[in-house]
């Protein structure tokens, strides 16, 4: 793609940035969508987190991404907030709007489309959730939107898995969230779930990892999603495997969070073979 006087730039905000995979989600999209586009990551120390919102509406940037440590503040200097969004309390997309810019959270919408590409559904689900801490409060508020039938909130801090299930409960008025220690996880009823694991436990280079190492802990478990993308076998993917289960890695969630990002900045919809394309590159 040639840059010229016509190019837009979208980018990510982030600290650290540099790991990031997103410019070959987003300038794989552009260039397959013809689109004089670029995205490029922004390493923004937190004193300037206002500045590098403002600045980047100031400079006419389409959109941005957001990721850590800033999901949660960055609503601060937001013009509107999705719904979803702000009852998770966490952003990681910028879409330009009149006067500044509207946040979305593309994690969980990713997630979501994920599930439903693989063939996975929560409407109705009874759902097994691993940790408490902010990519599982993503989770339990989409369990909850999405109508899971139970969700068994497994945590390391009880408080912490308390504090959330109330949260989500109180949020779509029904007693949807059960929390739970989780070495307690033989209290619970003797059927098979969907499991999502939530946790940090197992992320690389902690490869020889799971939250739960109990192998009958497992022979509940009909389906899971790790979060986790890497390693692309997680032990807790391996462990479910082994007792029978299907699982998936968090691969297909970043896939399309990038790919609903860019649908919202350049209002497109990306076929599904474009997906498949830009996911075979993420692998
Ligand atoms: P993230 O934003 O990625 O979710 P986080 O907010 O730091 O990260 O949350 C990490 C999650 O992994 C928490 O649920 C944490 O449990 P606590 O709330 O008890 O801290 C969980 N976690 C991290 N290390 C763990 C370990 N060794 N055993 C069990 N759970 C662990």
């Amino acid at each position: 793609m040639e840059i010229n006087g016509h190019t837009r730039l979208c980018g990510l905000i982030g600290n650290p940035v540099e790991h990031t995979m997103s410019p070959v989600i987003h300038n794989t999209l552009a260039k397959g969508q013809g689109h004089n586009l670029v995205y490029v990551p922004f390493h923004v120390e937190r004193e300037q987190l206002e500045a590098a919102v403002k600045g980047a509406y100031g400079l006419n940037i389409l959109g941005m991404n957001v990721t850590v440590p800033y999901k949660s503040e960055v609503r601060a200097f937001l013009k509107d907030i999705d719904e979803l969004a702000e009852k998770i309390g966490a952003v990681n997309t910028l879409v330009r709007i009149n006067g500044g810019y509207k946040g979305y959270n593309t994690d969980i919408l990713g997630l979501y489309r994920a599930m439903c590409s693989e063939k996975i559904k929560l409407e109705g689900e009874k759902v097994i959730l691993l940790g408490a801490g902010g990519a599982s409060r993503a989770v339990a508020f989409l369990c909850g939107e999405k109508k899971a039938e139970k969700v068994y909130l497994l945590n390391r801090s009880l408080d912490k898995a308390e504090l959330l299930a109330d949260e989500v409960n109180s949020a779509f008025g029904r007693e949807c969230i059960i929390p739970m220690a989780i070495d307690s996880y033989e209290k619970l009823p003797d059927e098979k779930f969907l499991a999502i694991q939530g946790t940090s436990v197992g992320l690389y280079p902690d490869v020889d990892k799971a939250v739960i190492e109990d192998e009958e802990f497992y022979r509940r478990i009909h389906t899971a999603y790790d979060l986790i993308y890497k390693p692309a076998e997680t032990k807790f993917m391996r462990l479910v495997r082994e007792a029978g289960g299907q699982a998936c890695n968090g691969l297909k969630m970043l896939l399309y969070q990038g790919i609903i990002a860019y649908e919202l900045w350049n209002q497109v919809e990306i076929p599904e073979e474009s997906a498949q394309e830009i996911y075979e590159l993420l692998k």
